[in-house]
């Protein structure tokens, strides 16, 4: 069901979190990974764990540190998986960024940041990855990491949430041009997740419990396994989707204020 052996995957965004995750179960599950992160002692960092937890059935990981956001710089990324490990069969635009502040207080700098890379760089990395797909005649698969508040508003994050709802509108108006070439095109969009950048606010644990209707709030794993289906060869018939992975958190009302 998730053999991606022979699979070459470009991530960004993935030294830590929920790409890192993502990454390491695409290289166990057999593919060869180039893993995108800004910082490069990050990438690298994640590519030294990912190889040595490597059993023989694993793919093999590079690190290809830079700027997710630039459009030059994605280029050259694809070009480099396809140099390194023949193809580009999977492209996932994990990378996103947030500032936040409500509309009275975002600055144009905030609000040209966050919609360069959330959906600049997502837009043109399926774009330029698509093209290499197009090229090698056998399908592929994107896929946008979206996010709840791309479905229900949350305070403080107009920008952000218009990106998300963005990339997931997105996914959609792909299926036109990409299901001719038999390359699928979807959205996950996480709710609360733990990672060392949610962890580090100690609240985290015991707000996203209270009200996540699951109980708890999502682990990497749960994003992940979500991605490996969306992904995986026998789900090539699902395209244009959003699977939401909130633990039921934007299907309920909020619970009573006691
Ligand atoms: N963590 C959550 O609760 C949550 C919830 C919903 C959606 N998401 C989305 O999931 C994705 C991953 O989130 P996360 O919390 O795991 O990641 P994160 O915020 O912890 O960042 C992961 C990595 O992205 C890198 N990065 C930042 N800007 C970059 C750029 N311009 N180019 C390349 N790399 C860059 C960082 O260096 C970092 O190592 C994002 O798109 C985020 O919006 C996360």
């Amino acid at each position: 069901m998730t053999d991606f052996t022979r699979q070459t995957a470009l991530i960004t965004g993935a030294g830590i979190g929920i790409g890192f995750a993502i990454a390491k179960a695409l290289v166990r599950q057999g593919a060869n990974v180039l893993l995108n992160d800004y910082d490069e002692t990050v990438a690298q960092k994640a590519v030294d764990t990912i190889r040595a937890e490597s059993t023989s059935g694993s793919g093999q990981c590079e690190a290809y540190p830079g700027d997710a956001s630039d459009v030059t710089f994605i280029q050259k990324m694809v070009e480099t998986a396809v140099n390194r490990f023949g193809s580009v069969d999977i492209a996932i635009a994990n990378a996103g960024i947030t500032i936040f502040g409500d509309i009275f207080t975002t600055t144009p700098e905030a609000f040209q940041k966050i919609v360069d890379l959330n959906l600049r760089g997502s837009f043109f990395l399926a774009q330029t990855a698509a093209r290499q797909m197009r090229e090698q005649g056998r399908g592929g698969s994107v896929l946008f990491m979206s996010s709840v508040v791309g479905h229900q508003a949350h305070p403080g994050l107009p920008v952000y949430s218009m990106t998300k709802a963005g990339l997931e509108m997105l996914a959609k108006q792909l299926v036109i041009d990409f299901s001719p070439l038999g390359i699928t095109v979807n959205a996950i969009a996480p709710g609360a997740t733990l990672t060392e950048r949610t962890l580090d606010d100690p609240a985290y644990i015991p707000i996203w419990s209270r009200i996540t209707p699951m109980g708890r709030p999502a682990t990497v794993d749960d994003i992940t396994n979500a991605a490996l289906f969306l992904l995986a060869p026998a789900s090539r018939h699902i395209t244009g989707q959003s699977l939401v992975v909130d633990g039921g958190w934007t299907s309920v009302s909020p619970p009573p204020v006691e």
